[in-house]
């Protein structure tokens, strides 16, 4: 089947990850189509396309206009499509911070009228090395803060590929059997 992955990054990590999601239905012989939400080209041909995977960060405590505007402008064509919402954000990657995370997709859902049929909170990365000031200082003291993590000047990824690729065979099999349901062209 046909697999759209709608990303935006900052700092590339949701697009690491989106990359990663591509490769995993494309080895499961659907077809794929990669889309970066940031760049203001034009959106290819999504007529055939019967899955959806979006990936976004959290920055300040939102996924990005870009993402947001996607999810709201395609609502209804996302509602007759089997969706997985990947949120990419340091607080998954903490026990105490996974309610946070999981607000971040609420407050999007109801932002933008959309709501995937799953949603996994994925843990992201910590890239000092891209940071101005004011990223390290919003990182180091607001969202690590009390957080058992000490940001040091190399990058370090929390991403969990093993469980992420759990939860891309348990879509995969999902999307399958909703396959054959007619869908909408908008
Ligand atoms: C300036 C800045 C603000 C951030 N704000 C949050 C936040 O509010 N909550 C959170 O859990 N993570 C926050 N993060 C962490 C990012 O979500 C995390 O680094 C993620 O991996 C970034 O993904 P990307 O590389 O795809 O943009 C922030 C990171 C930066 C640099």
């Amino acid at each position: 089947m046909h697999m759209l992955i709608a990303y935006s990054t900052v700092e590339g990590q949701s697009g690491k990850i989106a990359q990663f999601a591509a490769d995993h239905m494309a080895s499961h012989d659907h077809q794929t189509t990669v889309l970066n939400l940031d760049d203001s080209g034009t959106t290819p041909d999504l007529t055939s396309v019967q899955g959806v995977i979006l990936v976004g960060s959290v920055h300040e405590r939102r996924h990005s206009p870009a993402l947001e505007t996607f999810m709201q402008a395609r609502r209804a064509w996302l509602a007759v499509r089997p969706v997985m919402f990947i949120s990419v954000s340091l607080s998954a990657a903490f026990e105490r911070g996974r309610e946070e995370a999981q607000d971040y997709v609420i407050e999007t859902q109801m932002r933008t009228g959309f709501a995937a049929d799953e949603v996994v909170l994925a843990a992201g990365a910590v890239k000092p090395g891209s940071y101005d000031y004011f990223a390290q200082s919003v990182v180091r003291f607001v969202v690590l803060n009390d957080r058992a993590f000490e940001m040091g000047t190399s990058d370090h990824e929390f991403t969990d590929w093993a469980e992420l690729t759990i939860r891309l065979e348990r879509f995969s099999a999902r999307a399958e059997m909703q396959g054959d349901a007619p869908y909408v062209a908008i």
